[in-house]
């Protein structure tokens, strides 16, 4: 356990292919992943990109491939994402550990296990809620709750809409109790010509705030001219 450990969960909202890209760009920066993967998460999965996440259990190397298989697949592949910056010379040299969301003996579940954050990308409306009442009724939500109290980064990824006061409110909480709200709302500025373009646009903010470098988007006032 080191700064270089990052906690990443998945949950059931719509978006499974931020946490696709997401994974392969922290592995790539060899980030040591510590994921866990809700029940609804699986099923969003399944229906959006006509893949499966693997068991818990299953080798950090065979998760690895599945979500390089997944962005390459048939459908992921056509919203043309590139490579890594990092790829070329050293495939993704993170690592992941997979855990049950019912595993409280994980270390992810104790303040005394050092992370440098976590992010739940994307967060289903029932997680968010869960977090900000203080549940901790699965790991997802007790791990959450221990970087809040540890005052660690924690980064939440939204997606619902339209959003109703109790949701509104539940992210008022949230932020005002040290997370980080960063719904899934790319911007156009930078002229998207793909999928992929969108996906990266929110997939590179949340590096930035897990301060993981990374070369997926120009910034602003540092990109060539558009016209
Ligand atoms: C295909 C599909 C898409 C969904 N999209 C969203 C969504 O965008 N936002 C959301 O909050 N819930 C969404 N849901 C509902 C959640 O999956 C559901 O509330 C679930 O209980 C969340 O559980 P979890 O937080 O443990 O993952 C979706 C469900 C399915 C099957």
């Amino acid at each position: 356990m080191s700064a270089n450990d990052v906690v990443l969960a998945i949950t059931g909202a719509s978006g499974s292919a931020y946490a696709l890209r997401l994974a392969q760009l922290l592995l790539a920066a060899g980030k040591n992943l510590h994921l866990v993967v809700s029940g609804a998460a699986r099923q969003v999965m399944a229906r959006e990109l006509a893949a499966e996440f693997p068991r818990n259990g299953t080798s950090s190397e065979e998760w690895t491939a599945m979500i390089e298989h997944t962005l390459a697949g048939p459908i992921a592949s056509a919203w043309g994402f590139c490579p890594p910056a990092t790829s070329n010379a050293a495939p993704s040299h993170g690592s992941v550990r997979a855990y049950g969301t019912s595993d409280y003996s994980a270390g992810i579940a104790s303040g005394s296990f050092r992370t440098s954050g976590m992010v739940i990308c994307p967060c289903s409306m029932g997680t968010l809620s869960a977090i900000a009442t203080g549940a901790s009724t699965n790991l997802i939500q007790r791990a959450a709750d221990v970087h809040l109290k540890e005052r660690r980064p924690l980064v939440l990824v939204p997606r619902e809409t339209p959003l109703s006061l109790i949701q509104l409110e539940n992210m008022t909480r949230l932020s005002q109790a040290g997370a980080t709200i960063m719904p899934s709302m790319p911007g156009f500025y930078h002229r998207p010509m793909r999928i992929a373009d969108l996906v990266d646009f929110v997939v590179a903010r949340i590096l930035d705030h897990l301060q993981v470098e990374h070369t997926l988007m120009n910034r602003w006032g540092e990109e060539p001219s558009l016209d």
